[in-house]
């Protein structure tokens, strides 16, 4: 796996790719956004984000005085220190009080969670089981992640998965371990075109095993 690279393009936006492929830009991020608007209408305050990319879910869910605590996984170094220093705009959501920037992989850093102890779960690390960045995300959509992201959660609390496209496998996966599976579909504009991107979310129920 080669880093993460950033660039300025001579449309003046600003680029993300990892092994050299594409992850965003700032031009559309409408539905990186709605991920957060989403978590926000479920009512979370105790949020855990997975990938931090150029922050506009961060920044989004930091905007309402519902929330009271963020943590942050971010697999890349680099990006946590672009954020720091500047390079991609976004330090103030690093030193916002409700902010804990965890480096490490999404599994690890929900593992390393106390049972029962957030509200929602959003995610965000790749484009969805069919369409993947790294091949190691596979796991992230599959039902033992959403099984142990369950146990993090607090009754009632919520998983929701930025996916590119809708995706049986992921509602699947999402349906095993939580109740109320639902695909939002959110508009976007790529280009000249009109696109739709989704986001998938499920409800822990109140029996739930506190998985290790
Ligand atoms: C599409 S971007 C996230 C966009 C973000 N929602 C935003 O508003 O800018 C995906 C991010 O997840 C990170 N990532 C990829 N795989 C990861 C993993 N397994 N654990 C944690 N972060 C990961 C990538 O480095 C990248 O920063």
């Amino acid at each position: 796996m080669t880093g993460p690279t950033l660039r300025r393009r001579d449309d003046g936006a600003l680029e993300l790719r990892v092994n050299g492929v594409f992850v965003m830009d700032d031009v559309e991020t409408s539905s990186e956004q709605a991920l957060a608007r989403t978590v926000l209408d479920l009512g979370a305050r105790e949020i855990l984000v997975g990938g931090l990319g150029l922050g506009y879910t961060l920044r989004a869910l930091l905007a309402s005085p519902q929330v009271t605590r963020i943590i942050v996984a971010e697999l890349h170094p680099q990006i946590v220190g672009w954020m720091r220093d500047g390079t991609i705009p976004g330090a103030d959501l690093l030193t916002d009080e409700r902010t804990q920037v965890v480096v490490g992989d999404v599994r690890d850093v929900v593992a390393a969670q106390s049972p029962a102890s957030l509200d929602a779960i959003a995610l965000d690390v790749d484009n969805g089981p069919d369409f993947l960045v790294h091949e190691d995300n596979a796991g992230v959509y599959e039902g033992d992640f959403v099984e142990l992201c369950a146990s993090r959660l607090r009754p009632g609390g919520h998983v929701c998965v930025w996916s590119m496209a809708p995706s049986r496998s992921l509602t699947t996966s999402l349906g095993a371990a939580l109740t109320d599976v639902r695909e939002e579909a959110i508009a976007v504009r790529l280009q000249d075109r009109d696109e739709r991107y989704w986001i998938v979310s499920g409800t822990r129920p109140d029996d739930v095993s506190a998985a290790d």
